[in-house]
């Protein structure tokens, strides 16, 4: 097979001036305005341009769900989203939950009902779990467990963690627990 010659791709200082978009959005009730390269993933901009490292990066492939954050309310793979497509919204990170030092009645619901572990997956799971109370979601165990699909947690079961968006949903939202909810303390399967 015939040796194709690689031609360097030279980017020149004022290209990179120019390569870079001015992008404004509100995080965590903050505005912030940066310039970006228009490849720069969403999880990259909050962990390296803001430094909010609580949204992690555990696969860059869209299967993990460990870099879930709210962009307009709605939960979203900060992996799958470029920084500049951010531009105009309003973005919630796990960061941005807790208030004057109070936690937020779904990361209290995660503590009591031993729902997090190793801390990796947590920050999606929470953020995925609060998409989910957002859009007004059914909190059947199965509805849960759909609405989680998305997000991995390799290291414990998945009760806990329905059973605390659960928990969660009924306080936020003034309801009952479905009777289908598991105990705290229980270690489920997925
Ligand atoms: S890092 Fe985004 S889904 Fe895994
Ligand atoms: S508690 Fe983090 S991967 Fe499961």
């Amino acid at each position: 097979m015939p040796c194709v010659p690689q031609i360097p791709y030279i980017v020149r200082p004022e290209m990179e001036v120019a390569l870079l978009r001015r992008i404004a959005c509100t995080v965590n009730g903050v505005r912030r305005e940066a310039e970006v390269e228009p490849r720069q993933l969403l999880v990259y901009f909050l962990r390296e341009t803001l430094g909010l490292t609580g949204t992690n990066v555990g696969c860059d492939t869209s299967s993990c769900g460990a870099c879930t954050v709210l962009v307009d309310g709605k939960s979203v793979k900060s992996c799958t989203m470029l920084a500049v497509q951010a531009d105009g919204t309003e973005i919630q990170t796990i960061e941005g939950l807790a208030t004057d030092g109070q936690l937020h009645p779904l990361q209290e619901a995660f503590r009591q009902h031993h729902a997090l572990q190793c801390g990796y997956c947590t920050p999606g799971m929470v953020m995925a779990g609060l998409g989910l109370i957002n859009e007004g979601a059914d909190m059947s165990d199965e509805a849960v467990r759909l609405g989680l699909e998305g997000n991995l947690c390799r290291c414990t079961g998945y009760q806990n963690i329905v059973t605390a968006i659960q928990d969660a949903a009924g306080k936020l939202r003034g309801e009952q627990v479905p009777a289908g909810a598991g105990t705290a303390g229980t270690q489920g399967g997925s």
